[in-house]
């Protein structure tokens, strides 16, 4: 018995991936999620009856050497923080499709696609979308190669440059691209399929070329084995339902009944009490149409009900339990796996916390550059917040990806932050953000208590007291004037130092610039080391000179002037 194969869609972030599904689905997922981003892997049947309907022109002479009761696509999320998603799509892929905008060309994650394809050895095809946005472009017919006939020159001109644009990025990666219909070996060349997921035209050839894939390349590893393995998509809580998982089945089959080993912290066993497909054509997400069902057979995207599902986390692998000691061996390697990912204690560094080990992985790459002290599969625990007590202020930061802090409303939760969410990307941006106010704050307090510098002038004819301590009106012409700030002449010479400062009748502990107030000055007398109309500075110590250079908020000019008196290098 043959399975579909799985095809999975991967490309750059926006540019057409569930769209082109949609139109094929007619279902219009992409507007329903979560910022236009995919955030799962969410699967999509198309029987082959529907192809044959679609590309009938193309198929019908091959009709009869099909095999393959039809596609089940992947559509994969594109941002960068997904890269394990991708991952995961890729490694259970038997096809492929790249896509690429054809007037954006190959981006970050467009290259990073590849990579897994070049990685998983998949046979891919390259959907070129959003040629609907060619200047002057028309579609009139959704077969691509009748609509190109028909362009304007100026169109197929575009089309053309873009299109060559496209194959020499290829090229600078290592592929051989070329317009799907002038390939004349497909295991040396990549097939590029020009399409739009908006009108629809070059869509009937990008299936014609995945049939011609399939046949070509899969027939034989489609048979289907009697191993019961697949991968969860989602868990959900659904009212009906109760607590269910989208999950992908990509070998053998699985019946009502049957016991589970999911991926986790610690492997646990599910037991299926129900197996629920969509109808045909609908996306599994879309909850709508389902059907109770028995028992399936690889490949297909169905929801299962069963106690402990809920523990269970996106993208976590699961494999159908024959006996025991299977079981036993099952987590032995699992936990093997594990462990082989997690981070163990470092010395300095932010805490990562992830539902499953994929999940792991991309938080682990996407904080790429921040140091990490721990990363484990799991909730946050007691030690983690513990191991965080000392830690300086900017590290003591859990990241939860899919896992909830269960200490939230616990007083050890206070000093820690913790960062809770399941858009992976929105945690990193949200941290950094954190750390940058948080630096940004310390260094504010800093400053605060940065050594005050100034330069000061002895009014004429404000002399309250001539000595001990000598009490003089002053002015001041630069900087801050600080109570205990020593001063001294501009030779260089110490004077004493500044005991109080009083402004209307009030002691204050500093004196602005351009203000000015009484100032009791202890060690000097006026008449002999001061006198009417000096000009004096703070006095600052060579360390405290180097370290007030290093401040941004610092007077500069000041501080020059007073290196300068003191002989200072
Ligand atoms: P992620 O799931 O976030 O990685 O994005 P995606 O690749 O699934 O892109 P999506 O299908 O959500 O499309 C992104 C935007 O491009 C949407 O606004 C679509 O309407 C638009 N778009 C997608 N395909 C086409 C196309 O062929 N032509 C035009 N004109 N717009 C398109
Ligand atoms: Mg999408």
């Amino acid at each position: 018995m043959y399975r579909q194969p799985i095809v999975t869609i991967l490309g750059h972030v926006d540019h057409g991936k569930t769209t082109l599904l949609d139109y094929i689905r007619d279902t219009r997922v992409a507007k329903k999620e979560a910022g236009g981003i995919t955030q799962d892997i969410g699967a999509t049947n198309i029987p082959i009856e529907v192809i044959f309907e679609l590309a009938e022109e193309y198929l019908s002479p091959i009709k009869d050497k099909i095999k393959i009761p039809g596609l089940l696509f992947i559509d994969t999320p594109g941002h960068l923080a997904f890269t394990s998603m991708r991952e995961k799509g890729g490694a259970i892929a038997d096809l492929a499709v790249l896509i690429v905008d054809i007037n954006e060309g190959l981006k970050p994650q467009t290259i990073e696609s590849l990579e897994i394809l070049r990685r998983f050895k998949t046979p891919f095809v390259v959907a070129l979308t959003k040629i609907d946005r060619l200047s002057g472009w028309k579609a009139k017919n959704i077969d691509f190669i009748k609509n190109f006939a028909g362009q304007s020159d100026s169109a197929k001109q575009e089309f053309e440059e873009k299109m060559y644009t496209r194959v020499g990025e290829f090229s600078e990666h290592g592929f051989n691209a070329e317009l799907f219909y002038r390939i004349k070996d497909f295991t040396q060349e990549v097939a590029m399929v020009p399409c739009s997921g908006i009108t629809g035209e070059g869509v009937l050839n990008l299936f014609a070329v995945l049939i011609g894939l399939s046949q070509k390349f899969l027939s034989n590893n489609l048979v289907v084995s009697k191993h019961g393995r697949g991968v969860i998509l989602e868990v959900k809580k659904e009212d009906k339902l109760g607590n269910n998982a989208d999950i992908v089945l990509y070998d053998g089959s699985i019946s009502v009944g049957d016991r589970l080993l999911v991926e986790s912290q610690e492997p646990f066993e599910v037991k299926i009490r129900g197996i629920l497909k969509p109808a045909s054509l609908q996306d599994i997400r879309a909850e709508k149409k389902f059907q109770m069902t028995d028992s399936v057979c690889a490949s297909a995207g169905v929801k299962i009900i069963g106690k402990n599902i809920e523990l269970a986390g996106a993208g976590a692998n699961f494999y159908k339990i024959e006996n025991e000691a299977e079981k036993n061996e099952l987590i032995k390697i699992l936990t093997k796996e594990r462990k082989s990912r997690e981070i163990e204690d470092r010395t300095e560094g932010i805490i990562l916390r992830a539902h499953t080990v994929g999940n792991l992985e991309a938080l682990i790459k996407l904080f790429e550059g921040i140091k990490i002290r721990r990363a484990k599969v799991g909730p946050p625990t007691k030690e983690d917040f513990m191991l965080l007590e000392n830690s300086p202020p900017e590290d003591k930061a859990i990241i939860c990806f899919g896992v909830e802090n269960p200490f939230r409303d616990q007083n050890i939760s206070k000093k820690i932050r913790c960062f809770e969410g399941d858009i992976v990307y929105k945690l990193y941006e949200g941290f950094l953000e954190w750390r940058e106010n948080l630096q940004k704050q310390l260094k504010e307090e800093e400053e605060g208590r940065m050594k005050k510098i100034a330069k000061v002038r002895i009014i004429p004819g404000f002399v309250f007291r001539q000595s001990g301590p000598a009490v003089v009106g002053i002015d001041v012409l630069e900087g801050v004037l600080e109570e205990k700030s020593k001063l001294i002449n501009p030779e260089g010479k110490i004077l004493g130092e500044v005991i109080q400062i009083q402004k209307e009748g009030e002691s204050i502990k500093l004196l602005e610039k351009d203000d000015r107030a009484a100032v009791s000055i202890s060690g000097v007398s006026v008449g002999r080391q001061i006198k009417e109309g000096d000009t004096m500075f703070t006095f600052v110590s060579r360390e405290e000179y180097r370290e007030l250079k290093g401040y941004e908020k610092a007077d500069l000019d000041l501080l020059d002037e007073i290196r300068r008196i003191l002989g200072y290098r």
